[in-house]
């Protein structure tokens, strides 16, 4: 009770501060956080925001990148508008969406791609872990085309089945993988930013982030009947037994 207490309090407090300094949502301090410890975006950067609704992560992107930088936010809901940003709206998996991405940045390269993406809770905590794991990969495999060499990829995740998976598939195209949790997360909830840093585009992708992450899942699960072999470097082949 006393602990639930305390996260009470500290969700409140960071609320109050977010209101206080013009932000919209309280998680825009942990974009701050992220920054402070990872400086991922820069000035003049084009970032991508992905689940941008209210629109906090976007404000904090947009003094970071200046008046030189691109942020382009895209979220199912409209969003209030962000001076200094594009906000969309749509469902970064359609292909509509992903095309007015495209169309947006007109053949730039993205820096920095942040992803505070939550799909809707059923409140089946298996599922909801399932839909949240494969919305990332997704995202991934829509967005690291889209990233520069040396770029990074940051996204929310939650700690449960799949994660070890998850990071194991993005593993081969950063030199640096991370897992953060902002002192703004509630300590409560299991989300935690995999921070994903110097992105690698000459390393070949021949299956989509998706597939060798459902993969992997399924060997987990069904460990006697499948084997993996790992390409040191390369992406991942997967090989039932026969
Ligand atoms: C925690 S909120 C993001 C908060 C935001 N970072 C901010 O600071 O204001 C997560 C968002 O992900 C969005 N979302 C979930 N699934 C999505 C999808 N498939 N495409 C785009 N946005 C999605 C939700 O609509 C929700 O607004």
């Amino acid at each position: 009770m006393a602990d639930h207490w305390i996260e009470n309090h500290k969700r409140d407090s960071w609320r109050r501060q977010a209101k206080s300094s013009g932000y919209r949502a309280r998680s825009a301090f942990k974009l701050l956080q992220i920054q402070e410890k990872f400086k991922l975006i820069r000035e003049g950067d084009v970032v991508l925001d992905v689940g941008c609704h209210p629109g906090g992560w976007a404000q904090v992107a947009v003094e970071l990148t200046g008046e030189d930088g691109v942020v382009i936010g895209v979220d199912l809901e409209p969003c209030q508008p962000v001076e200094g940003a594009l906000l969309l709206v749509g469902d970064i998996t359609e292909s509509s969406t992903q095309e007015r991405i495209l169309e947006e940045l007109n053949k730039r390269v993205i820096n920095t791609i942040v992803s505070d993406i939550s799909p809707d809770i059923t409140g089946n905590w298996d599922v909801d872990q399932a839909i949240a794991m494969t919305l990332v990969a997704d995202v991934l495999d829509f967005s690291l085309d889209l990233l520069c060499k040396g770029g990074s990829f940051t996204s929310k995740v939650f700690q449960g089945v799949g994660i070890e998976e998850l990071i194991t598939s993005v593993k081969p195209y950063f030199s640096e993988i991370k897992r953060f949790s902002p002192m703004a997360s509630r300590n409560s909830s299991s989300e935690v930013y995999l921070v994903c840093r110097n992105y690698m585009p000459w390393v070949k992708r021949d299956t989509s982030i998706r597939q060798t992450y459902e993969s992997l899942l399924d060997l987990k699960l069904n460990p006697n009947e499948e084997e993996v072999e790992q390409k040191v470097f390369t992406s991942f082949k997967v090989r039932k037994k026969k």
